[in-house]
């Protein structure tokens, strides 16, 4: 049976190793996605180059003008039939109309086990509360942040020895397996 891929487009601020690993996940003949756009918050984003060396269409705005910008975005993404949205270290909050334009259909990747420690500096937080477990979630968008409803979640545990940089390579490295399970998880019975 051929498998119909859903258009996806890749939103990110940074180093994108999310963005490099979605898109492998997406070149897998099972895989549910077909990454066609990749849409950046900053020219200098990294991750730019996993986009430009797979042969991806990509765009970047500044969103100065925040409203002006998801208006461009919106088209952009009817333009290209994107049907789903992976925010992938994407650092600016979307509006409450964008997410309603997408509702259901924007998903994000998040350094914590939601509830806790929403928001940034994760990592930092999570060791200056001495946490034993940190982790990371995979979940939908909604207007309120980081709260929309929990596709899946990976635990990791937080070491003695466990600074914030060790811990965010400690938890990217769980994010790289999560995000493509999530997806099957949503867009397969498998
Ligand atoms: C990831 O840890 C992701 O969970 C986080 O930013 C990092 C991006 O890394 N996202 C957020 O904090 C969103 N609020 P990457 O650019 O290498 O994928």
């Amino acid at each position: 049976m051929v498998l119909k891929k859903v258009k996806t487009a890749v939103f990110i601020s940074g180093t994108g190793s999310n963005l490099k690993n979605l898109i492998k996940f997406s070149l897998l003949k099972n895989s549910p996605i077909k990454i066609n756009l990749v849409i950046s918050s900053n020219t200098k984003a990294k991750g730019l180059r996993f986009a430009k060396l797979f042969n991806i269409k990509k765009k970047t705005y500044n969103f100065r003008n925040k409203s002006v910008t998801e208006k461009i975005i919106l088209r952009e993404l009817k333009i290209n039939e994107i049907d789903l949205v992976c925010l992938a270290g994407f650092m600016k909050i979307l509006s409450k109309n964008f997410i309603k334009k997408f509702r259901g259909k924007i998903l994000n990747i998040h350094p914590s086990l939601l509830p806790k420690y929403k928001g940034l500096n994760t990592h930092e937080r999570v060791i200056k509360n001495k946490e034993k477990f940190s982790g990371c979630t995979v979940h939908y968008v909604n207007s309120k942040l980081d709260a929309g409803k929990i596709i899946l979640q990976k635990k990791v545990r937080v070491s003695k020895k466990d600074n914030p940089v060790s811990l965010k390579r400690k938890v990217l490295k769980q994010e790289h397996r999560l995000y493509p399970k999530a997806l099957k998880k949503i867009l397969t019975n498998l």
